[in-house]
């Protein structure tokens, strides 16, 4: 045997090889995706980063806007005061802004669009979840997102949310960012 068949015996092992592996990782990564989609299904994210539209059986997320969270064009008035009493928040229509004691809170765009996460690492948001914390660093995440619901969630399901979010389509949508309440 020469050197040169051997290394068409080496080369055929290798490309046999790699494509085994790329084929195994192939999988894995759908299995996630549909984890993830499944999971965002059960957890309501839709609810409150899908902006709701009125249907003949009453409001719903509107799938066309798929976790693109609060609709830059739909400018909020001011929140009206509400009078002292056991009502204390509101919440827009489309489920997508909520004032309250904490300020006024906008669902963000969850989408892989620049608008949305597409900066985001999963690092940033599995600490993000688990922390409570903006960008997983910043300032409290505010209500109604549940975060401490889904800070129990498994690293792996979180990973799986995550990648799932990354698949989805982009959707520009700049949604206005949080407005701590105003000083009295
Ligand atoms: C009951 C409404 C509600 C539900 C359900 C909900 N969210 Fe949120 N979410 C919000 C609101 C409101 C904000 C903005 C909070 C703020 O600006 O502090 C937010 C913020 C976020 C953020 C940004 C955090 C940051 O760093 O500022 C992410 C990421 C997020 N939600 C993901 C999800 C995922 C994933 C789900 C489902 C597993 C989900 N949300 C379900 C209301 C909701």
């Amino acid at each position: 045997m020469n050197f040169k068949l051997w290394g068409v015996i080496f080369a055929f092992f290798l490309f046999a090889f790699s494509t085994s592996e790329a084929g195994a990782h192939h999988g894995s990564k759908k299995e996630m995706v549909d984890r993830g989609k499944y999971l965002v299904s059960i957890a309501g994210c839709n609810d409150c980063h899908t902006p709701f539209k009125m249907g003949p059986k009453g409001p719903h997320p509107d799938m066309s806007r798929m976790l693109s969270g609060h609709p830059e064009k739909l400018k909020m008035p001011p929140a009206p005061q509400l009078p002292p009493g056991p009502w204390v928040w509101i919440g827009a229509g489309t489920n997508t802004a909520f004032a309250g004691p904490w300020g006024i809170s906008y669902t963000p765009n969850l989408t892989p669009h620049k608008t949305g996460l597409a900066d985001w690492t999963e690092e940033m948001f599995i600490k993000a979840i688990r922390t409570g914390k903006h960008l997983g660093v910043g300032r409290p995440i505010m209500p109604p997102m549940p975060w401490p619901a889904y800070s129990q969630m498994t690293d792996s399901d979180l990973k799986a949310v995550f990648a799932f979010l990354r698949s989805i389509p982009p959707i520009a949508n700049q949604p206005p960012p949080y407005a701590p309440p105003k000083k009295k």
